[in-house]
């Protein structure tokens, strides 16, 4: 089932997105849908601080290992109707966690998943690829990713979307992800989440900027927009040659409106705001859609549509 968005860009699970006066804010923004923090099945503290540099060397991003911290799924279930008040879709991001219960991840999934549908959220977003818990993530396991579509598409009827980390130099496993995707039904997926074990330094005081996992953690914003591009670009290829009615939704290295459009140009139909919100707050949908609706009369386009996908070889 197909999600439609206007306009074709939110903010990206993770950044101010945690509390519902964080969602209201994003509800209240020009931003064509609310997407929540990664939700999971029991409230998170998250990892110790220092977690988050906002502000790396030189502007090229941001750092950190959160670790979910999230008011927990039951919580986001009150919320939820609240904020469909708004008028805009709400997408509800959710994720496994080691857990009190000690419930295997798939089964926090299909719970969560169920849970949030009844609440009415408008699509889930299954995050697969959280960069920054003990575990590696479920998206670098095609049998693990099967098992948990499996049990959110069975019990599901709203669209789901994927939110997949960059496979990078590790062409075999993109290809057997992206092949396990095409047996479910879903909507779209989103690509990228962090980019996984990336570290920096504090000249002045020379030390590792956060704290959790020995300073290592997801990277965001600018430096990131070359890897994002390269991924939404693949999965693009890929669900044309398979003809698969899978949407892509670029995440990564956006802070221009060109930013945004290049990552329609690789193929993807809704742009998701990472780093910029979490520097900018709910300002930067205006802002971007304003842009990018300034290139696209700029350049004799009239739509987004007419520009996805439509990158040339050179
Ligand atoms: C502080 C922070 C927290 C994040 N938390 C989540 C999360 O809970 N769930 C998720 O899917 N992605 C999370 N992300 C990843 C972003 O959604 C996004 O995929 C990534 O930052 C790349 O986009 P950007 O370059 O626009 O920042 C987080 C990112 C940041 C900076």
């Amino acid at each position: 089932m197909e999600i439609k968005l206007y306009p074709p860009i939110t903010n990206a699970s993770g950044p101010h997105c945690v509390t519902y006066e964080e969602l209201e804010r994003i509800a209240r923004s020009a931003a064509g849908a609310v997407v929540t923090k990664s939700m999971t099945h029991c409230p998170r503290q998250g990892n110790p601080e220092p977690r988050l540099r906002a502000h790396l060397d030189g502007g090229i991003g941001s750092l950190n290992s959160m670790g979910l911290p999230n008011l927990g799924y039951q919580e986001y279930a009150k919320l939820i109707p609240k904020l469909k008040g708004f008028g805009k879709p709400i997408i509800a991001s959710i994720a496994s966690a080691p857990c009190a219960h000690g419930l295997p991840p798939v089964e926090q999934y299909r719970e969560i998943a169920v849970t949030i549908e009844r609440a009415g959220a408008d699509a889930l977003e299954l995050n697969l690829s959280c960069p920054n818990l003990e575990d590696v993530p479920i998206a670098m396991d095609p049998q693990g990713v099967r098992a948990v579509l499996q049990a959110v598409t069975r019990e599901v009827k709203i669209p789901i979307g994927v939110k997949l980390p960059p496979y990078n130099n590790t062409p075999k496993l993109f290809e057997e992800i992206a092949r396990t995707l095409l047996d479910f039904e879903i909507s779209y997926i989103a690509t990228i989440n962090s980019e996984p074990l990336t570290l920096d330094i504090d000249l002045a005081t020379r030390t590792k900027v956060i704290r959790p996992n020995e300073g290592f953690g997801g990277l965001g914003g600018p430096a990131v927009l070359p890897i994002a591009l390269a991924e939404v670009h693949r999965f693009y290829k890929f669900f044309q040659k398979h003809r698969a009615k899978i949407a892509v939704w670029g995440v990564g290295g956006i802070t221009r409106p060109e930013d945004a459009i290049k990552h329609f140009l690789a193929g993807a139909s809704v742009v998701q705001i990472g780093t910029l919100f979490l520097w900018e707050g709910p300002t930067v949908f205006e802002k971007l859609w304003a842009g990018i609706e300034q290139w696209l009369a700029e350049n004799g386009f009239s739509s987004v549509e007419e520009i996805i996908g439509a990158v040339r070889e050179i």
